[in-house]
């Protein structure tokens, strides 16, 4: 691989052991996934999948090996794994984490989003690229998250919710020096220009997430590039003008990553740890205020009630907007911005007749009647077919007891539910 002559000079200066660390250009890039335990357990799917071996400083999380694809199986599908690149786990689970109400800032695809989901009681997901926004709905729905809502909006936009979140998560966009074995175009596209553009936008992204966190709250930056400049020197700055302090990770995170300037601020290199590249630093704000926000407000509809009922044997609280019911991801009102979900959406009426979403099936289908179809039969689900099945209403299709996606049964026939843009 032609790596950039000077950014080999600028590492040169900075990595420990600089020949292994060009080397390691010449290996394969890591992979690694996540089971997703809203949906099974470990030991469950491991037995399906077959033995692996686990990610030391990220609970849930199995290295893969090179060969390995499920992409496109039945597993993957039903949101039993996330794949990821096995040093992109780290910044999340370095930290103890305390926090009722989180904020992802900078989330899709949704790696970070659905490792920080399950540590916190809510999730702000936000994304400020609107297609990008719609595949972190997608991956946020095939997990199968309750208390993920999803929104499309600039940091700025932002900082009307003024110190209401007790952790913020600035994953940020950055020159990608540790993308490069995966993507050519990351290679391509660096310099020093476009490395000094990004520390400029990531110091930004830091001054509007110091404004919507709330005081006591933790501030989680990470980047997967090695210039001191988008990652020490960011947050140095910040340090220097906000009153914070670096909070030093957790043990089990040492053995793969090393430091620069502070301990507490840590790198993973391709030829130290086992993954592709990531900077990573958490910090305390020590001053301000705290806020909160409006109790969200519930909706009734008989058809969406009756709906629940029959399907699930019980009723819930919903919200409505613009006609989607939705089973609210937070308690609280997010009163401005673009929203992407607000939740879980249940379904949206057509007339008379209420039509239930994909969303609904992949977050409740324990709690329905389900279907474990044979391998043959999953397969032509997948691709959008028709099943055989006596059950008369709603129903889930499962693997491995998990839900996959929903079916309407009656005269004998499961009608495919499974949403047409993500059939085989
Ligand atoms: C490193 S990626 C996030 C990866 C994600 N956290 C994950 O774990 O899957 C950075 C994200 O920041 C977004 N972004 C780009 N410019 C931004 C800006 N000015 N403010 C906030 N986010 C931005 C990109 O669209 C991209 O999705």
């Amino acid at each position: 691989m032609q790596l950039p002559v000077r950014f080999l000079e600028e590492m040169k200066s900075i990595v420990p052991d600089f020949d292994a660390f060009q080397h390691s250009y010449n290996e394969p890039p890591v992979r690694a996934f996540r089971i997703n335990n809203v949906k099974i357990d470990d030991d469950k799917l491991l037995l399906a999948m077959g033995e692996h071996e686990r990610v030391p400083f990220s609970p849930h999380c199995y290295y893969l090996d090179e060969k390995e694809k499920w992409g496109n199986d039945p597993i993957h599908h039903a949101g039993l794994i996330y794949i990821q690149e096995p040093s992109a786990m780290a910044a999340v689970n370095a930290y103890k984490v305390d926090a009722a109400l989180a904020l992802d800032m900078c989330a899709a695809p949704g790696g970070k989003t659905i490792q920080l989901a399950s540590k916190v009681d809510y999730l702000v997901s936000n994304e400020i690229n609107a297609s990008r926004a719609a595949v972190l709905k997608s991956n946020v729905e095939r997990m199968g998250l309750k208390n993920v809502a999803i929104t499309n909006n600039s940091p700025t936009e932002l900082e009307v919710y003024k110190e209401v979140f007790d952790l913020v998560l600035v994953d940020a966009p950055c020159s990608g020096e540790g993308m490069f074995r995966k993507s050519e175009d990351a290679v391509r596209e660096w310099s020093v220009e476009h490395s000094e553009g990004c520390a400029f936008r990531q110091s930004a992204i830091l001054e509007s997430a110091d404004k919507v966190l709330k005081s006591g709250g933790m501030l989680i930056y990470s980047t997967c590039t090695f210039s001191p400049r988008e990652n020490e020197e960011v947050i140095e700055k910040f340090l220097g003008e906000h009153d914070y302090e670096l909070v030093m990770p957790l043990p089990e995170i040492f053995p793969q990553t090393v430091c620069l300037t502070d301990e507490r601020m840590r790198r993973f290199y391709p030829h130290i740890g086992r993954g592709e590249g990531q900077f990573f630093a958490a910090m305390i704000k020590r001053s301000g205020g705290a806020s909160s926000l409006r109790a969200v407000k519930f909706a009734r509809n008989k058809l969406v009630s009756d709906f629940l009922m029959r399907t699930l044997d019980h009723d819930m609280d919903y919200c409505e907007h613009n006609g989607i019911f939705y089973v609210p991801a937070l308690p609280f009102e997010l009163h401005s911005g673009r929203f992407v979900s607000g939740g879980v959406r249940i379904g949206k009426l057509d007339g008379k007749i209420f039509r239930p979403d994909h969303y609904f099936f992949s977050a409740y289908g324990k709690e329905m009647f389900c279907y474990e179809p044979k391998p043959d039969e999953l397969n032509r689900y997948l691709h959008g077919e028709e099943l055989a099945g006596d059950h008369r209403g709603y129903g889930a299709v499962t693997v491995l007891g998990a839900p996959l996606g929903g079916f309407k049964g009656s005269d004998g026939r499961l009608k495919n539910l499974y949403p047409k843009g993500a059939r085989i």
